[in-house]
């Protein structure tokens, strides 16, 4: 078997073993992509700044995220229907984060449901909530993760619509699985897929499943999150939730300054730098390129994670500098699972964390806590020639 150095590695695998509508349903952004390719483009474009015949032999990535020790500052975030990318997909790449002794989160619109996963793993994991209109629903729904012992709430704020996917329609992606004459061609030239999802013990949104009307022949997930998902949704509603959580809160999609602002108001104790992997709004503004200001405006009063974009430990240390105290990985472990299951997510992690040690080698830096803009590499002034965004401060260079 090819040898498997990179995320891209597990990627081109992944390809080869999921069926094509949930590959791509991972794959792809909203609209034409200009968000999610400006993830990328805009971390490549970050230089890290080379340092020599320092000692470097202490290099150490465990860190701290929302309370939690882990032991390199990475998460693996919630992505809806892992458990269709491989079956019962939840509880293998929860399995592997608790191996790497990093935090997982479960998505709502999960497949394995929290009980599920509650029952598969013996350590706490993160659980994300979607607040739909049936507010009795979201209540129950916190109630579970209470009870499953979930350690952090990580609220999503900026999904009360679905951003298209044009290739999601076009694949006429369903929950179930719609077993169309094309699908069940794709599925059929894929047995290990077959296998694991049907071996699983559910097909279909876990959580949901029996708990909210409109479930069953579901045509299209955009149809249903538009008919389930609560679009008055404010920022009152954070201070309800914030009154039925008892844990950490994490409000994650912020993309904006006063919207920083407004969650250290309401009392989160982290928010999330991201822009949904791309997904959402296209046309925002990359990640990364928000990450900074945002750090600045609210980083010593609420903890700024991040995600967008994160393929390699390199990444990790750019959004490390640039104020994040910790990032999470979406598509990167999904590729991980599609291609291997528990082992390739696992894979997945280690590949990040042996290019964030190297890195952090090559800089001249062995705590987690040293990194930062000077670590960076400014031309002009300026870690990235994008908007205007970033300033560099020439006194922490020079
Ligand atoms: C997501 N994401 C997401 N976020 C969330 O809050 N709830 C969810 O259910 C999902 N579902 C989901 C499905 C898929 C297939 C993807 C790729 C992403 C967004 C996710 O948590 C994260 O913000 C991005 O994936 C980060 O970008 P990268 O790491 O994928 O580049
Ligand atoms: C997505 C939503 C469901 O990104 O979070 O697909």
């Amino acid at each position: 078997m090819k040898q498997i150095t990179c995320i891209e590695d597990l990627r081109e695998i992944a390809r080869r073993k999921v069926p094509r509508a949930f590959f791509d349903y991972a794959e792809a952004g909203s609209y034409s992509e200009e968000t999610l390719r400006a993830n990328r483009a805009d971390l490549e474009k970050i230089k890290l700044r080379q340092r020599v015949l320092v000692d470097v032999s202490t290099r150490n990535t465990s860190s701290i995220m929302a309370g939690e020790p882990v032991s390199l500052p990475l998460a693996l975030a919630p992505v809806a229907m892992t458990g269709l990318e491989h079956g019962s997909g939840e509880i293998l790449a929860c399995r592997a984060a608790q191996t790497a002794g990093i935090p997982f989160t479960l998505s709502t619109l999960s497949i394995c449901s929290i009980e599920d996963v509650s029952e598969a793993v013996d350590k706490p994991f993160w659980f994300q909530l979607y607040v739909m209109k049936d507010r009795s629903f979201v209540r129950s729904l916190v109630e579970r993760a209470v009870a499953a012992k979930c350690s952090a709430l990580v609220l999503t704020a900026d999904l009360q619509v679905l951003g298209q996917r044009h290739i999601d329609i076009k694949n006429g992606l369903s929950v179930p699985p719609a077993l169309k004459l094309r699908n069940l061609f794709d599925m059929i030239t894929k047995p290990a897929w077959v296998y694991g999802v049907l071996s699983a013990r559910r097909w279909t949104f876990g959580n949901l499943d029996g708990h909210v009307k409109g479930m069953d022949g579901v045509k299209s997930l955009a149809q249903w999150v538009g008919s389930q998902f609560d679009q008055t949704l404010s920022w009152k509603d954070v201070g309800w939730v914030r009154s039925i959580w008892p844990g950490k809160l994490i409000i994650k999609g912020i993309l904006d300054v006063d919207d920083a602002k407004l969650a250290v108001k309401v009392g989160a104790d982290a928010i999330v730098v991201s822009n949904h992997g791309g997904r959402q709004l296209d046309g925002a503004a990359s990640s990364i390129s928000m990450l900074p200001q945002i750090a600045d405006a609210i980083g010593s009063e609420a903890e700024v994670l991040f995600d967008g974009g994160i393929r390699t430990g390199q990444d990790v240390f750019r959004a490390l500098a640039l104020g994040a105290k910790g990032c999470f990985i979406g598509r990167a472990y999904i590729f991980g699972l599609g291609a291997g299951g528990e082992a390739g997510v696992l894979k997945a992690i280690e590949i990040i964390r042996k290019e964030l040690e190297v890195s952090m080698a090559l800089t001249g830096v062995n705590q987690l806590s040293e990194i930062g803009r000077q670590n960076l590499v400014a031309h002009q002034g300026r870690f990235m020639e994008y908007g205007g965004i970033l300033e560099a401060d020439h006194n922490a260079i020079n």
